[in-house]
């Protein structure tokens, strides 16, 4: 796998965070050449102050530090945000001014660089972002996959932001050029709500939490069968988007401690919203921006339920499963509990049979299952390890 990126005569150290043996994905994609290529092509004047959206894992934000420009990058996903400042800092640079998503945006920007995701609604989010705040006549340049980019896509930047055109396709990429000339007075609300009348749930969703339309069916099937017990006391939702789960755990515990984890900054303000509208002023809740349970003390949650996610950014992968269910092995109690949902085919039984030693089937339908296993207080600690640092 190349770490190596090579521009002009600039050579950049890339990887991504956190670091996997054998991982098999690049830090950056043809779109991040094709954009970095076409940014050489033009004479900025020292110290532009570049607006970066989305940048994946610091390909881009590196290229603008090392021209010494200034940079201000905005970013969903904690996990971007620590391999931006881990590839920087592997790089010798500095100074890039870190948003999250919901942060206003900056003033004084000279050019505006937009990574596309995979999700319309971040993108028509930021579109509104981008037009309400920079000045007229401001460039924006934005790259994708080829195959990412359609004719609608297209529309949205000329509805929010002003005549848009594309390049060619070169390596599967493309680039989208925009001239802002229309200006947005307000941004729209920026959540959008749903309801689950059977479990009178009305939830606010940002734009990049999960299943922000609708609830997640397997979510659905996790609702009823949350174990409920009275020796429960400290809860964690891991990967707790906009915070269902967690609500339900704090309505059948209302005692207990619940503790809703995501790498999503907008995953995270749903949640404290959720949490906050449907749960008793008395009960104890903290919503925690993290990569899995990093810098959680050990055996220190009864019970731990998790809804896991199958990508990371726009790559498929079953890294972070994996990673959710060793942090859990270690953050629970002795005789503390995980609860997984997963499509049946992801094979997270086996996955848990092997670290857990046990696991029981709470329920299935034909796509989805939903395991427990038990924390044994008696598995040797050796294997535990043996396991982890496979
Ligand atoms: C399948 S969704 C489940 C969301 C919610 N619990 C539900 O059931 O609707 C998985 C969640 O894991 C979060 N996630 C992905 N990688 C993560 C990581 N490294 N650490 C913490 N959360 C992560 C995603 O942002 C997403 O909200």
């Amino acid at each position: 796998m190349k770490t190596h990126l090579e521009i002009d005569h600039s050579t950049f150290e890339l990887r991504r965070y956190p670091i996997q043996k054998n991982e098999k994905l690049q830090a950056w994609d043809s779109s991040d050449e094709y954009l970095i290529e076409e940014l050489e092509k033009k004479e900025f004047p020292p110290k532009t102050h570049f607006l970066i959206m989305n940048d994946s894992f610091g390909a881009l934000c590196c290229w603008a530090i090392k021209k010494g420009h200034q940079v201000s990058a905005v970013n969903d996903s904690f996990l971007s945000q620590q391999s931006m400042m881990k590839n920087l800092e592997a790089n010798q640079l500095s100074g890039v001014h870190f948003l999250s998503s919901l942060d206003p945006l900056p003033t004084q920007i000279d050019f505006a660089v937009l990574k596309l995701t995979n999700n319309n609604r971040l993108l028509v989010w930021q579109l509104c972002q981008l037009s309400q705040h920079l000045n007229k006549d401001i460039k924006v340049i934005s790259a994708s996959k080829a195959k990412d980019i359609h004719t609608s896509t297209l529309k949205l930047f000329e509805k929010y932001l002003g005549p848009t055109h594309t390049s060619f396709a070169k390596k599967k990429a493309r680039l989208i050029f925009c001239e802002k000339t229309i200006q947005l007075e307000r941004l729209p609300a920026p959540t959008t709500v749903f309801d689950v009348p059977e479990y009178r749930l009305q939830l606010q969703n940002y734009p990049n939490v999960f299943s922000a339309e609708s609830l997640d069916i397997a979510a659905y099937l996790m609702l009823s069968h949350i174990p409920s017990n009275d020796n429960i006391k400290k809860i964690i939702d891991l990967g707790c988007g906009n915070g269902v789960l967690s609500i339900q755990a704090a309505r059948l515990h209302p005692h207990a401690t619940i503790t809703s984890v995501d790498e999503s900054h907008m995953a995270i303000a749903s949640a404290k919203i959720n949490m906050k509208n449907h749960t008793k002023e008395t009960t104890q809740s903290n919503c925690i921006l993290n990569n899995c349970l990093d810098g959680f003390d050990e055996n220190t949650a009864d019970l731990i339920l998790c809804n896991p996610p199958f990508h990371q950014l726009q790559a498929v992968s079953e890294h972070i499963a994996w990673q959710m269910f060793c942090d859990a092995k270690r953050v629970l109690e002795p005789q503390g509990r995980i609860v997984v949902i997963g499509n049946r085919h992801l094979g997270y039984h086996a996955k848990l049979k092997r670290l857990f030693n046990n696991t029981k089937t709470l329920a299935s339908n034909n796509k989805f299952v939903i395991i427990e296993a038990t924390k044994d207080p008696i598995m040797d600690e050796s294997v535990i390890q043996g396991l982890l640092s496979k």
